[in-house]
């Protein structure tokens, strides 16, 4: 048994000793969305702090703790903040989360983060589903020993965020919904503009510091994946302002109810599917 693994089933226990629960849906929750998780119908909470040799974000304003409840009718476990590579934490940490919440029982993971678009048709307050993705710049989280009970080796990235699951987000959206791949850099300072023309360059649509590297562990372990981004501002060197995490934040929190009545439509109709 690997070492990630023997770590995963410590946390898995401390879980079971305290909540009694069978989410089918993994809810990631990004910047501007942290109070979705008050909004549903809560079962359980559990901090992060309470789980053994579980990663505690140092982010500011990020709660770090899981919620249970319902989504409508659908079990969920939400993730009111997530941990991400530019804290300084291993890969092996950033997906720990992701990794648990499979083996409490989700089969769907649904990601949400805030990011920056590369792509000159988007505005600031735009939702992008994400169709696919670029992880390159930072490293696989599945690099190491590869731990068979989770999944394979080399493991297929042909679909990560599913079709099916993507058909059912566009049936949901009641606001125009754009479509692209996500590109995650390893952050924490933003792009220059040459770093979002190289984006762009590539074929990405939006920048980020998140989300991919979850959707790798996910996709790995067999969980049927899909993500919607809140486009917060322009990409560096698309407009003439400096970029600010303020403004980042001013328009996840505007664009935040929008993006919450998606959220619950989608795991709604979700939910009907599996
Ligand atoms: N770049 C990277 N990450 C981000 C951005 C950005 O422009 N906006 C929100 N998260």
């Amino acid at each position: 048994m690997t070492k990630a693994y023997e770590r995963l089933l410590k946390c898995y226990q401390c879980f079971k000793d305290k909540i009694n629960f069978k989410p089918e849906v993994a809810l990631v929750l990004g910047s501007g969305l942290g109070d979705y998780a008050d909004t549903i119908r809560v079962e359980a909470v559990l901090d992060y702090h309470d789980i053994e040799g579980f990663p505690v974000s140092t982010v500011s304003g990020h709660k770090g703790r899981f919620v249970f409840g319902y989504v409508g009718d659908v079990p969920v476990v939400i993730m009111q903040g997530r941990v991400h590579y530019y804290e300084g934490y291993s890969m092996e940490d950033v997906v720990l989360p992701t990794r648990l919440m499979k083996m409490m029982g989700a089969r769907v993971l649904f990601l949400t983060n805030a990011s920056g678009s590369v792509n000159y048709d988007y505005k600031a307050g735009d939702f992008m589903m994400i169709t696919d993705q670029i992880s390159n710049f930072v490293p696989s989280p599945l690099i190491g020993p590869n731990e068979e009970m989770l999944g394979e080796r080399f493991s297929d990235m042909s679909e990560i965020y599913r079709k099916d699951l993507c058909e059912i987000i566009r049936g949901a959206a009641q606001i125009p919904l754009q479509e692209g791949t996500y590109i995650q850099l390893s952050g924490p300072n933003f792009e220059t503009p040459h770093e979002v023309k190289m984006c762009r360059i590539l074929g990405g649509d939006a920048v980020g510091m998140s989300t991919a590297c979850e959707a790798i562990a996910a996709n790995h372990m067999g969980m049927k994946v899909c993500g919607i981004s809140c486009i917060s501002n322009l990409g560096c060197g698309m407009t003439d302002q400096p970029l600010s995490a303020e403004e980042v934040k001013e328009t996840a929190d505007r664009v935040a109810p929008l993006f919450k009545q998606l959220i619950t439509e989608s795991i709604v109709r979700i939910g009907k599917m599996i």
